[in-house]
C-alpha cells in the first residue's frame, strides 16, 4: 500500500516539477522573513470565535469574503475549518457542491463532510465524528456569486452566470485567498465535490493548471475527487434512464420509448421526450426520494419546514420534482431545512462574518434564480479528465449506488469512454469488515462505488466516505479487507 502511495505521489510530482519546488523554497523563506501567518490582522478579522450553539473544538475556523471582481462588486464567501491535530502538516481540501446554485456551506459543511451537524431545532450544532477535517484542512467555498452568502452588487450577474464565470471567479478566489492565508501557499491542495461540481471541480483544476503555467506562484494542486458527478450529457442521460429501468423504477415500455425518442446529446429535449420524462416521474416513480431511492423523503408538508426548498436540484431533463411523503426511520431526510433556519439567524451570520452588506434576499441552500438562468454548460467534461490524467493529477471518481439523479451507471458509461488501462481489476473494498462498495483502479484514475449511499455519499455513509477520503489522500487503493 505504501509503495502504491509513493508511486502515485511521484507520478503527480513529475508534472509540475521545478516550479513547485522553487515555489516551496520561496514560501519557506518568505514566510520566515515576514512572519505572516494566522496571527496577522487580515486573517484575524475572519477568525470565528464560536458559532451559536457550537460545542468546543480544538481546531481553528475562519470565514468571510474574498472579492473576485471589483468592477461588478462580486465577492465569494468561504468557511475554513482547519484540521484536528497538526493542521500545518495536512493538505488543503476545497469542497464544492453543485446545483448549479447550491451551497457548500449548506450541504458539504453542514450535512456531509464538515465537523458540525445542525440539530433538529436549528438551535445548536453537534459534532460529526466522521468529519473530513480529521484528515485535512477543509475550505468550503460558496460559488458562483449568488450562491448562499456569496453575492454580486451587479444584479444582472444572477442571470448570466454559467460554467465559465464560475471557474474564473473560483480561481480568482483561490489566488487571493492564498495571499490572505500565506501559511497555505505551497501546501498540497485537492479539489473535491459532488453532483454538478462534476463540472466545477475539473474546470477549476483546468484553470489552475493554466494559471500555473503563467504564474510565478503556482498552486500546488495534487488531485481531484468527485462523487455522483455530472460528467457527459449523452452518457449521463443514457446511464440515468438505464438505472431507472434496471432498478425497476420505470416500465420496459417507457424505457424503450425514452431510448427511441430522446436525443440525449441535446441540452433541451423535444416536447415528446419531455412528456416521456414527466410520465416516468409522475406515473411510474411514485413519491420516492430520487437522491436515494430506498430512503424516506422529507415530509415537506410539515408546516415548520414548508418554506424551505427541497434537495439540491440539478438542471437536466430529469430534474426532480418536489416530493413530500412519509418519514419511516433511519437517516433524517430534512437536514437541509435545519440549515435554512440556522444560516438565516442574524447571530449566526454575525459569527460567520457573513452578509455584511445586507444581501436583499434570504440565505437558501440552493439558488433557483441561478439554476434557472444558467448561461453556459460544457457538454462533456471527459476532455478535462484526459488533460488532468496526462498532467499526472490524482483523479478519483466515486458514486453512491442508490442515487437515481446522477447514478452509478451514468458515471460508468462516461468513464468507459476514456478507455483507460486497468491497473487493479474490480474488487470489493471494505470498511469495518463490511463491503463498502466496489472499486477498479485504472492507469490515471480510480473509480469506487459506495454501497447503499445516495447522491450525497458522506451524508448517507459517513464512515465509508471518510475511508474513501483517507485512501484518496494517501494515494492508496481502497482496502481489500
Ligand atoms: C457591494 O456594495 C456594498 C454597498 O455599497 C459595498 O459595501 C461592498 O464593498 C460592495 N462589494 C464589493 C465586492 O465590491
Ligand atoms: C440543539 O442545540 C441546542 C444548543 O446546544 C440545545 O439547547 C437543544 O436542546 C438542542 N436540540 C436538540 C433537538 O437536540
Ligand atoms: C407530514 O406533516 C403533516 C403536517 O405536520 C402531518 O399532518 C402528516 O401526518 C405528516 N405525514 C407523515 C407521513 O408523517
Ligand atoms: C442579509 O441580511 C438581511 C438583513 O440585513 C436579510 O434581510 C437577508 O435575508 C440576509 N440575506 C442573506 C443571504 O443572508
Ligand atoms: C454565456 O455563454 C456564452 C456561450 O456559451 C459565452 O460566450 C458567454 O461568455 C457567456 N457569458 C458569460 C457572462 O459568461
Amino acid at each position: 500500500m505504501a509503495a502504491g502511495g509513493e508511486r502515485a505521489m511521484r507520478a503527480s510530482v513529475v508534472s509540475v516539477p521545478l516550479l513547485v519546488l522553487l515555489h516551496l523554497l520561496m514560501i519557506c523563506s518568505s514566510s520566515a522573513a515576514t512572519g505572516r501567518g494566522a496571527g496577522d490582522a487580515g486573517v484575524e478579522a475572519d477568525r470565528i470565535a464560536a458559532l451559536p450553539g457550537q460545542p468546543k473544538v480544538p481546531f481553528q475556523q475562519f470565514s468571510g469574503y474574498v472579492t473576485v471582481s471589483t468592477t461588478a462588486g462580486r465577492a465569494l464567501f468561504y468557511w475554513l475549518t482547519e484540521a484536528y491535530g497538526n493542521h500545518l502538516s495536512k493538505p488543503l481540501v476545497v469542497w464544492l457542491n453543485g446545483g448549479p446554485g447550491c451551497s457548500s456551506v449548506g450541504y458539504g459543511a453542514s450535512e456531509e463532510i464538515g465537523p458540525f451537524r445542525i440539530n433538529k431545532t436549528a438551535s445548536g450544532l453537534y459534532l460529526n465524528k466522521f468529519s473530513w477535517n480529521t484528515a485535512a484542512n477543509l475550505l468550503f467555498l460558496e460559488t458562483p456569486a449568488g450562491v448562499g452568502f456569496s453575492y454580486s452588487n451587479l444584479s444582472s450577474d444572477l442571470f448570466d452566470t454559467g460554467d465559465r464565470r464560475t471557474a474564473e471567479d473560483s480561481l480568482e478566489f483561490l489566488v487571493r485567498w492564498l495571499d490572505q492565508f500565506p501559511q497555505y501557499k505551497g501546501r498540497e491542495m485537492y479539489l473535491t465535490g459532488e453532483s454538478y461540481a462534476g463540472h466545477y471541480v475539473p474546470q477549476l483544476a483546468r484553470q489552475i493548471l493554466a494559471y500555473n503555467l503563467r504564474s510565478k506562484h503556482p498552486i500546488n494542486l495534487k488531485g481531484i475527487m468527485v462523487g455522483n458527478a455530472v460528467t457527459d450529457n449523452y452518457y449521463d442521460n443514457l446511464g440515468t434512464v438505464t438505472y431507472w429501468w434496471s432498478h425497476a423504477m420505470i416500465s420496459d415500455r417507457t424505457y424503450r420509448q425514452l431510448i427511441n425518442t430522446c436525443d440525449f446529446r441535446q441540452q433541451k429535449e423535444s416536447d415528446e421526450c419531455e412528456s416521456l420524462y414527466s410520465y416516468a416521474m409522475d406515473q411510474e416513480f411514485g413519491n420516492i426520494d430520487q437522491y436515494n431511492i430506498y430512503a424516506p423523503p422529507c415530509n415537506s408538508s410539515d408546516e415548520k419546514w414548508s418554506f424551505a426548498s427541497t434537495r439540491q436540484g440539478i438542471r437536466l431533463p430529469h430534474r426532480p420534482h418536489k416530493v413530500n411523503f412519509r418519514q419511516i426511520s433511519g437517516y433524517d431526510p430534512c437536514t437541509e431545512k435545519y440549515a435554512e433556519v440556522y444560516y438565516n439567524r442574524p447571530d449566526v451570520q454575525r459569527a460567520l462574518h457573513a452578509n455584511t452588506t445586507g444581501i436583499p434576499y434570504k440565505w437558501t441552500a440552493c439558488s433557483e434564480v441561478l439554476n434557472r438562468n444558467w448561461n453556459d454548460t460544457e457538454v462533456s467534461i471527459l476532455p478535462i479528465y484526459r488533460e488532468m490524467i496526462a498532467k499526472g493529477l490524482r483523479v478519483w471518481v466515486f458514486s453512491g449506488d442508490v442515487d437515481s439523479v446522477v447514478p452509478v451507471t451514468a458515471t460508468r458509461y462516461a468513464l468507459a469512454q476514456l478507455k483507460l488501462a486497468i491497473k487493479i481489476p474490480w474488487y470489493p473494498w471494505y470498511v469495518k469488515k463490511q463491503v463498502g462498495g466496489w472499486t477498479e483502479v485504472y492507469q490515471g484514475l480510480t473509480f469506487a462505488t459506495v454501497r447503499g449511499a445516495g447522491h450525497e455519499v458522506p451524508l448517507f455513509k459517513p464512515r465509508a466516505a471518510l475511508q474513501l477520503f483517507n485512501s484518496f489522500l494517501r494515494g492508496d487503493p481502497l482496502p481489500k479487507s
